[in-house]
C-alpha cells in the first residue's frame, strides 16, 4: 500500500496533469451517464409525437440537439481523458526510469556483484511498464468505474426496483464467477512471464559466451536445455489461454444473457403499463453501461497487484543505499602529485577477508609490481585506491589525504586504472580511447595511443580510429584490447595508474610490446602493475609479494631474490619454463 501512495505522490508532482485528467474523465462519465436518460426520453417524445401525428414539434428539436451536444461532449472529453491520463503515465515513467538509472548507474561495485544485469533490465522496462499500466488503466480509471458501479445501480433501482435488484443479483453472480477466472489467467500469465524471462536470460548468457559454447562443443547441450525451456513456456501459454477462453466465452454469454432476459422481464412492464417503452431503452443502456466496470473489476485488481509489486521492486532499488557516500567535508585539491599510503587497511567481500593489515607508502613517481598466486588480492588492492570498494578499515590516502575526503570524481580522475577484464564498448576506437575524456581534442587521442602502442595498428585498420569495436571487443586481439584499454586510461593525464595483469592474455612478443610501451607509460607517474610474471617487473622500483590477502614480502627483484623465498620460487619456475 505504501508503494502505491508513493506511485500517487509522484502523480500529484504532475498537478496540472492529474486535475484535468480527472475533470476530463468526471465529465465523460457524466455525459455518458446522461445518454441513456436523454435516448430514453427522446424514444418516449417520437411514440408520444407519432400518435399525435407532429413528428418535429418543439420537444423533439430540442432533445435531438441536447443529444448531440451530449455526443459531442462525451468524445472531446473521454478523448481529453485519454490524452491527460497517457501524458501523466509517461511523465511519471519518465521521472522514474530517470530516476532508476541515475541511481543504478551511481550505486556501488558490491551491489552490481549481487545483483543479476537481466534482473536490472527487467525491472527498468518490465516493471516500467507495469507501473506506467497501475497509473493509466489503475489508479486514473479505477475511481470513473467503480462511480458508475455506485450511480448505475441507484439510477436502475430508480427505474424500476424489482427489475434493478434482479439485474444486480445476476450481475454480481457473473463478477463471483468471473473474478476467479480472471485471476486464475493472471497468476498463469504471471508465471509465464517469470519462465519466458528465465527464457531470455539463458538466451543472453548463451549469446555472450557463445565463444565458450562453441570451443567446448556445447551447442547440443545448450539446444535441447534450451528446447526444454521453451517447450515449458509454450505448454503454459497453452493452458492459460484455455482458461482465458472459457472467461471470453462466459463473459460473452453474460453480456446476452442479461439484456435478453431484462427485455422478457421488461416487454411484460411495458405491456402492463408499469414501464415505458423510452424507460425500458433506458434501463437497458444502463444496464450495458454497468457490464463494462463489472467486467473490468477483475482486471483493474490484477493491474493493481502487479503494478504495486512492479513499484515496490523498481522503488527498492531506488530506495538501496549502496552508493558510495561523499564526505560532508569535502577537501578541493587541484594537483596531485601521486603518493599513495595504505595504513593497517583490511577489507573484506560480504564478511569473507579478502586484504589483511596492508600497510605501504608509495613514493610519487615511483614504480611498484604486484606478483601473487590467483585470488592472492592483487585485483582487490587496485580496486580500493578509487573507491569502487570502501575498505572496512584502516586509512588510504592520497598526497597524505584520506580518499573519503576526497570528492570521488576528483579521485576517480586522477586515478587510472586498466582493469583485468577489458571491456570496451561498441562505439569507435577513437571514442573508447576518449570515454573518460569526451572533450579531448583528437591529438590528445592520439598521443595517449602513441604511448600505449597501439596508435600504428589502428592506422593501418581501414577506417582507422573511426574503426567501431564489435560487441566484446571480437574484432581486436587482446593485445590490441590491452593497449586501447590503456590508452583510455591514460587519456586524462593522470598522476597515478593502475594496471591489472596487462600482459595476463597476451604472447611473449605482445608482452614485450606492451612492456615497453609500459616503460613509456610509468614515466612521470606513480604506477601499479599486478602481474604473475617476474619478467614484467624486474625493472619496477618496488616489487610485493601477495598471498592470502597479505603482503608478505617487500623490496626490489634482486633484493627479494635473495630474501624471499615465494619470489625465489616463482622466478626460478618462470625462467625455467622459459628456457624449456
Ligand atoms: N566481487 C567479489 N565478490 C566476492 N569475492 C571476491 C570478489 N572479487 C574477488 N573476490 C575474492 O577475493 C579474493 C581476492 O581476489 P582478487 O581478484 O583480488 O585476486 P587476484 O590476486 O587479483 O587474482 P588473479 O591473479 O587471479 O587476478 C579471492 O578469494 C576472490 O575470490
Ligand atoms: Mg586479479
Amino acid at each position: 500500500m505504501n508503494y502505491l501512495i508513493r506511485i500517487i505522490k509522484i502523480c500529484i508532482k504532475h498537478p496540472f496533469l492529474t486535475i484535468f485528467a480527472f475533470l476530463a474523465g468526471t465529465l465523460s462519465m457524466g455525459a455518458s451517464i446522461l445518454f441513456p436518460t436523454l435516448l430514453g426520453s427522446i424514444i418516449d417524445t417520437t411514440t408520444a409525437s407519432i400518435q399525435t401525428g407532429t413528428i418535429f414539434n418543439q420537444p423533439m428539436i430540442f432533445l435531438t440537439s441536447v443529444i448531440f451536444i451530449n455526443m459531442l461532449f462525451l468524445g472531446i472529453f473521454t478523448f481529453a481523458k485519454s490524452y491527460f491520463i497517457e501524458s501523466l503515465a509517461e511523465n511519471v515513467s519518465y521521472d522514474l526510469r530517470k530516476k532508476f538509472f541515475n541511481h543504478v548507474i551511481n550505486l556501488n561495485f558490491a551491489f552490481h556483484d549481487k545483483t543479476h544485469t537481466g534482473n536490472l533490465m527487467s525491472r527498468a522496462i518490465t516493471d516500467m511498464n507495469s507501473v506506467q499500466k497501475l497509473i493509466s488503466s489503475g489508479i486514473m480509471d479505477t475511481p470513473f468505474q467503480i462511480g458508475l458501479l455506485i450511480i448505475v445501480p441507484i439510477l436502475l433501482i430508480k427505474s424500476h426496483w424489482q427489475l434493478g435488484l434482479l439485474s444486480l443479483i445476476i450481475s454480481i453472480t457473473i463478477i463471483t464467477i468471473a473474478i476467479p477466472l480472471r485471476l486464475k489467467v493472471r497468476s498463469l500469465w504471471l508465471t509465464i512471464q517469470k519462465n519466458l524471462a528465465n527464457l531470455s536470460t539463458t538466451l543472453q548468457e548463451d549469446l555472450t559466451g557463445i565463444n565458450v559454447v562453441k570451443s567446448f562443443g556445447a551447442e547440443n547441450y545448450e539446444t535441447n536445455k534450451f528446447k526444454i525451456s521453451n517447450k515449458n513456456v509454450a505448454r503454459q501459454i497453452v493452458s492459460a489461454e484455455l482458461i482465458r477462453s472459457r472467461y471470453v466465452a462466459l463473459k460473452l454469454f453474460a453480456f446476452l444473457l442479461l439484456p435478453g432476459i431484462v427485455l422478457i422481464a421488461g416487454r411484460n412492464l411495458v405491456l402492463t403499463g408499469q414501464l415505458s417503452t423510452g424507460e425500458l431503452a433506458q434501463f437497458l443502456f444502463y444496464l450495458i453501461m454497468l457490464q463494462n466496470p463489472v467486467v473490468a473489476i477483475g482486471g483493474k485488481i490484477a493491474i493493481f497487484v502487479r503494478g504495486i509489486e512492479a513499484a515496490k521492486r523498481i522503488l527498492n532499488i531506488i530506495d538501496s543505499d549502496s552508493k558510495i557516500k561523499e564526505s560532508s567535508n569535502l577537501i578541493i585539491i587541484k594537483d596531485f602529485k601521486g603518493s599513495i599510503q595504505f595504513n593497517n587497511v583490511n577489507f573484506s567481500y560480504n564478511g569473507i577477508p579478502a586484504l589483511q593489515n596492508i600497510n605501504l607508502d608509495i613514493q610519487q613517481g615511483m614504480s611498484v609490481g604486484l606478483i601473487g598466486s590467483p585470488g592472492s588480492g592483487k585485483s582487490t588492492l587496485f580496486k580500493l585506491i578509487p573507491r569502487f570498494y570502501d575498505i572496512d578499515s584502516g586509512i588510504i590516502s592520497l598526497d597524505g589525504h584520506d580518499i573519503k575526503m576526497l570528492p570521488l570524481e576528483t579521485l576517480r580522475n586522477n586515478v587510472g586504472i586498466v582493469p583485468q577484464d577489458i571491456s570496451l564498448f561498441p562505439i569507435t576506437i577513437r571514442e573508447n580511447i576518449a570515454y573518460n575524456k569526451p572533450t579531448a581534442e583528437f591529438s590528445e587521442i592520439i598521443r595517449a595511443a602513441k604511448i600505449a602502442d597501439i596508435h600504428s595498428f589502428i592506422e593501418t585498420l581501414p577506417n582507422g580510429y573511426d574503426t567501431i569495436v564489435s560487441e566484446r571487443g571480437a574484432n581486436l586481439s587482446g593485445g590490441q584490447k590491452q593497449r586501447i584499454a590503456i590508452a583510455r586510461a591514460l587519456i586524462s593525464n593522470p598522476p597515478i595508474l593502475l594496471l591489472d595483469d596487462p600482459t595476463a592474455s597476451v604472447d611473449f612478443t605482445t608482452e614485450m610490446r606492451i612492456n615497453k610501451a609500459l616503460k613509456t607509460v610509468t614515466q612521470d607517474r606513480t604506477t601499479l602493475i599486478s602481474t604473475n610474471r617476474v619478467s614484467s617487473l624486474i625493472k619496477t622500483d618496488l616489487i610485493l609479494v601477495m598471498e592470502n590477502g597479505n603482503i608478505v614480502d617487500k623490496g626490489t627483484h634482486y633484493s627479494l631474490l635473495k630474501t624471499s623465498t615465494i619470489y625465489q620460487e616463482l622466478y626460478h619456475i618462470q625462467t625455467q619454463q622459459k628456457v624449456a
